[in-house]
């Protein structure tokens, strides 16, 4: 298998559209990355360039160690040399063509015997369970069943990076639940270098290796699914890998202690926090971080914030979600047990995931 490097890639498109912006992103040799970003932050943008559908505007993309564009070099080679399999965002089957060749395409561009395409198109349709609907046409298919020809036809040609956009967008969400499971197993067992692009967070959080996080075509932070969920370098990504309160506030240092004062919420902080007195803050916490109580708890890695009153109580298979009213303020909870409306509750923060953000910069300052 073989990296995927991209060297200060940018793309302009136009005269000032900036759909990557000098993006470094290095995918290991059978690395699973899923590259996630909001709609038209350059995902879609970002996989064309690999697989050469695109010309970068500046910069190099490498794969293994080959240039295969730099601008610069004056180097560009074609999709069709550089051994690049692309699930698109909307699978693109043909219609009038039935599954077997559907999958068998790719290696009628690249000329191989009949028998050559017979028995690899056979192969991958048992690899991937859709052997029995190879005469068929796609719309006879389930979207399960489609999803997969069009994994089959990317794979069937044996290329050295699989690149998958939003695969699972089309699929309802207990088929997307048994899609993701498959489309993880396939990658580990191919070992093939995978980059997937998403904007669903639950795809990031259970198909990556690493995640990298792409905000108007920039590239925000890129590290394992823990780190970018409980180390989000700044508001945006903090936002976008899950659910998260966020509050207003200042930092204010009072006999040797640090509080986070936002009016109703008011916390003790521990005191190695490096920040500034009177600086304003965005204090972070996920709601499963919050904990409710009837009664007082002494734990040291609590910290009390007050009394709050339940507005809502939804059970959510084997949790509940809580919201929870501290005078004026909403707070989202994710509970292990269920609260009845309009209960007082005592509310804390762990201390260990309370995360403190520049109120200009949004940039991470502790946590
Ligand atoms: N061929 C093109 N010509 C002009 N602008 C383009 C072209 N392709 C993409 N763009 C612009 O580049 C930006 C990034 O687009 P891209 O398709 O990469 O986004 P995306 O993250 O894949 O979005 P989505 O989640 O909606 O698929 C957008 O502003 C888009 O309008
Ligand atoms: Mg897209």
């Amino acid at each position: 298998m073989v990296r995927v490097y991209l060297h200060e890639v940018t793309k302009i498109f136009g005269k000032n559209v900036v759909a990557l912006n000098k993006v470094e992103l290095e995918v290991r040799s059978g690395e699973f990355m899923v590259v996630m970003g909001p709609s038209g932050h350059g995902k879609t943008t970002l996989l064309r360039i690999v697989a050469g559908l695109e010309e970068p505007t500046e910069g190099e993309v490498w794969i293994g160690d080959t240039l295969v564009a730099s601008p610069r070099k004056g180097i560009f080679i074609p999709p069709r040399d550089r051994n690049v399999g692309m699930v698109f965002q909307n699978w693109a089957l043909y219609p009038h063509m039935k599954v077997f060749d559907n999958i068998a395409f790719p290696l009628r561009i690249k000329r191989l015997p009949r028998n050559e395409i017979e028995k690899r198109v056979k192969e991958i349709a048992e690899v991937l369970g859709i052997a029995e609907t190879l005469d068929r046409y796609p719309r006879q298919l389930s979207g399960g069943q489609q999803q997969r020809v069009a994994i089959a036809r990317a794979l069937v040609k044996e290329p050295q990076v699989l690149l998958m956009d939003e695969p699972f967008s089309n699929l309802d969400a207990r088929i997307r639940v048994m899609a993701r499971a498959f489309v993880k197993d396939i990658q580990r067992k191919l070992g093939i270098t995978t980059i997937l692009v998403t904007h669903d967070p639950a795809d990031a959080l259970t198909l990556a290796d690493r995640i990298a996080v792409l905000r108007r075509g920039s590239i925000q932070q890129i590290g394992l699914p823990n780190e970018i969920y409980d180390k989000p370098v700044n508001v945006f990504v903090a936002n976008f890998i899950g659910d998260i309160n966020l509050f207003n506030g200042l930092i204010i240092g009072k006999d040797n202690e640090v509080y986070f004062d936002g009016g109703d919420v008011k916390v003790q902080l521990p005191r190695s926090i490096n920040v500034r007195g009177n600086e304003d803050v965005i204090l972070g916490i996920r709601p499963e971080d919050v904990i409710l109580s009837k009664e007082v708890i002494n734990n040291n890695d609590l910290i009390y914030v007050g009394k709050g009153i339940v507005e809502i109580s939804e059970f959510a298979g084997g949790k509940f979600n809580v919201m929870v009213k501290l005078q004026s303020t909403e707070v989202k909870v994710v509970s292990s047990t269920s609260f009845g409306l309009g209960e007082p509750v005592h509310m804390y923060f762990n201390i260990h995931k309370i995360k403190i953000f520049d109120k200009q910069t949004e940039k991470l300052l502790y946590g």
